[in-house]
């Protein structure tokens, strides 16, 4: 499937056009509102929860979310169901990119980034730069009436992630050494280009091939290259997906050896 990426990105960036202009005509709410924080900046304070804020994220939701993520949020959207990886199933209130412990809901500011950023071209799921702050919020908060898991579970607060130590030659060593001994390399490759013994055999929870990002290239990451995000995707697992936790098998200092080493694919010309 060679030209598969470049399918997907312009499928998307039609249904995009399509719903940029939908929303564009939509008129503002809140006056004020009009403000962009980009992916890499902290989001703003999200506004207070309200029944307009909901009535608002359904009218976001339909405008730009509904061709994949489908009506009731459960992934099966015309187009989404056409894409190779499915939108996520907002009815199971599981989620990739969290900064909280495995197995737990994400924090408003995790879905925030995941919609700012989106994910790589060929996963489907854009960055939408066209939303202002308070339509994202509204979005997230439309989006968390697809699971009760919203109503009967707390958000846990955020896992530690400690200062990084100085990277040296040796703890990149180190990091190769446990990438090997751990068996990391069974999925991602030798070499970290996602060619590993097990790859072509990973599927996502629901039965779905899973492909996971290239560590020579940083920019394919879905949940951030840098030193302390990769940290955080090793103790926190990516749920759904059989990439596991490793707060409990590796201790801290093995987790940042194993950053600094992965880190180095990234780098190597
Ligand atoms: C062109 C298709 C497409 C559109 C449009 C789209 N998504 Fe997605 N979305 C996806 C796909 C595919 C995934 C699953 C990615 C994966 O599993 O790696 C996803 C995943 C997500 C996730 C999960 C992140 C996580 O941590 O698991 C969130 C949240 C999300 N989308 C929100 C939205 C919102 C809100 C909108 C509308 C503003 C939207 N999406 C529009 C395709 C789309
Ligand atoms: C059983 C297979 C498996 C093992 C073992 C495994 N991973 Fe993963 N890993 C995955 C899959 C699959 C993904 C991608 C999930 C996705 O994109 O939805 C992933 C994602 C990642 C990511 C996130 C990339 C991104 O897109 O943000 C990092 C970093 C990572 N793995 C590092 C490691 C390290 C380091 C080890 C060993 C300590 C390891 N993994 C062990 C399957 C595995």
């Amino acid at each position: 499937m060679p030209n598969l990426p470049r399918q997907v990105t312009r499928f998307a960036a039609a249904l995009l056009a399509t719903a940029g202009a939908a929303l564009a005509a939509a008129p503002s709410s809140a006056p004020g509102s009009r403000t962009f924080t980009p992916a890499d900046k902290p989001p703003p304070p999200p506004p207070a929860p309200s029944p307009e804020l909901v009535k608002e994220g359904t009218r976001v939701f339909r405008g730009a979310c509904i061709g994949c993520h489908g009506e009731k949020g459960d992934g099966q959207g015309r187009e989404g169901k056409l894409l190779p990886i499915p939108p996520r199933d907002f009815t199971v209130g599981q989620f990739i990119s969290r900064s909280t412990p495995s197995g737990s809901l994400p924090l408003d500011a995790d879905l925030f980034r995941s919609i700012r950023r989106g994910f790589r071209p060929e996963v489907g799921m854009p960055p939408f730069t066209f939303l202002t702050d308070r339509e994202v919020w509204a979005a997230i908060s439309y989006l968390k009436t697809f699971s009760d898991r919203w109503k009967s579970e707390e958000v846990p607060p955020p896992v530690e992630v400690p200062s990084p130590p100085p990277r040296t030659a040796q703890r990149v060593a180190e990091g190769a050494k446990a990438y090997k001994e751990i068996g990391c390399f069974q999925c991602h490759g030798e070499t970290g280009r996602g060619d590993g013994p097990s790859a072509a055999a990973l599927l996502y929870d629901n039965g779905k091939p899973v492909r996971t990002a290239d560590f020579t290239r940083p920019q394919d990451f879905k949940v951030g290259s840098s030193e302390r995000e990769i940290f955080r995707t090793l103790t926190v697992g990516m749920d759904g997906t059989p990439m596991p936790s490793f707060a409990e098998s590796l201790t801290v200092d093995q987790r940042w050896n194993l950053v600094y080493f992965i880190k180095s694919l990234g780098e190597q010309k």
